[in-house]
């Protein structure tokens, strides 16, 4: 079945069943990679794509087989020069592994088996040795893509801190608003504090405000506190930022995938990829 690895289709290997609106998350990286890449590819020796919660590179969909995040970067025509990838299931991270050696990229591939808030240390470490030897050279330093897509609120803010700490790092997050709701609710207060990285969000959640009115808060704290890295944030007072926002069948928000970057270029690119992109508007949200 190797011949199918690379494909969206069963090949034998576990898939990760999922809902259908994972699909909004993965075209808009999928299309945020090709714009991306195909315009600034050229002025970057080095495009680093990291994956910290990779999954098993295939997701079951209802009766279809999508590629999931790490598969769609291997396989998409302007590519990331190297890829980082990681999940800590072993199970998953071994189909992942047989996936990846079918492609001709694979010798750009380093795989991870790790807690996403550990394996951050040695990948920031590589990068930030690359950066040193291309400042030595009088290269340009490495442009990185990070995509972050947690289940719940297992990515912890001190990782992505040290992400939003390298040179140039655009940051692709999923916000489980659903999973920020819910740990709220329990009582989990420590969860939400190691996800914010600061208890401060309880001075500005309102509980009793509407779920729209209540993601917009906690989406624009999280990205405001990325700004003193460098991030440029903006933040229409009307509208908010430019995240896509995803509901099941209920109406109940799930996650919003949200976009922060060092350069506004950048932002462009993110806002071309997710106009099309867009969960169609449920009725009564
Ligand atoms: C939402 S899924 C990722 C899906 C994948 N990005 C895709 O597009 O197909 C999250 C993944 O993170 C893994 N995971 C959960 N907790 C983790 C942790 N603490 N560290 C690393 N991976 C974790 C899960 O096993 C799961 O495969």
């Amino acid at each position: 079945m190797i011949e199918k690895y690379l494909l969206p289709e069963p090949d034998g290997l576990p898939t990760r069943p999922s809902q259908d609106y994972v699909l909004y998350k993965l075209k808009a990286l999928s299309t945020y990679l090709k714009i991306a890449i195909t315009a600034v590819g050229k002025k970057w020796p080095e495009i680093f794509y990291i994956d910290l919660q990779a999954g098993p590179g295939k997701n079951d969909v209802g009766n279809s087989v999508v590629l999931g995040s790490p598969l769609i970067a291997l396989t998409t025509e302007k590519h990331p020069t190297q890829f980082r990838f990681n999940e800590l299931d072993p199970e998953l991270k071994n189909a992942l592994d047989q996936r990846i050696s079918a492609s001709p990229l694979k010798d750009r591939v380093k795989s991870y088996q790790a807690d996403v808030n550990e394996v951050i240390i040695q990948i920031c470490d590589e990068i930030r040795e690359r950066d040193r030897l291309a400042r030595v050279n009088r290269q340009p330093s490495v442009l990185n893509i990070a995509f972050l897509d947690p289940e719940g609120l297992e990515l912890h803010w001190v990782t992505v801190e040290q992400l939003a700490s390298m040179n140039r790092m655009d940051l692709i997050i999923n916000f489980s608003t659903q999973g920020i709701i819910r740990n709220i609710g329990a009582g989990n207060f420590e969860v939400v504090n190691r996800f914010f990285g600061t208890d401060q969000w309880r001075e500005i959640d309102k509980p009793g405000s509407s779920p729209v009115a209540r993601r917009r808060v906690l989406i624009d704290f999280y990205r405001q506190r990325l700004e003193k890295f460098g991030y440029h944030i903006k933040i229409d007072p009307e509208l908010g930022g430019d995240e896509i926002a995803i509901s099941n069948s209920k109406n109940s928000q799930i996650y919003s995938l949200i976009f922060a970057s060092k350069h506004p270029i950048a932002d462009k690119f993110w806002k071309e990829a997710t106009k099309n992109v867009k969960q169609p508007r449920l009725l009564g949200f």
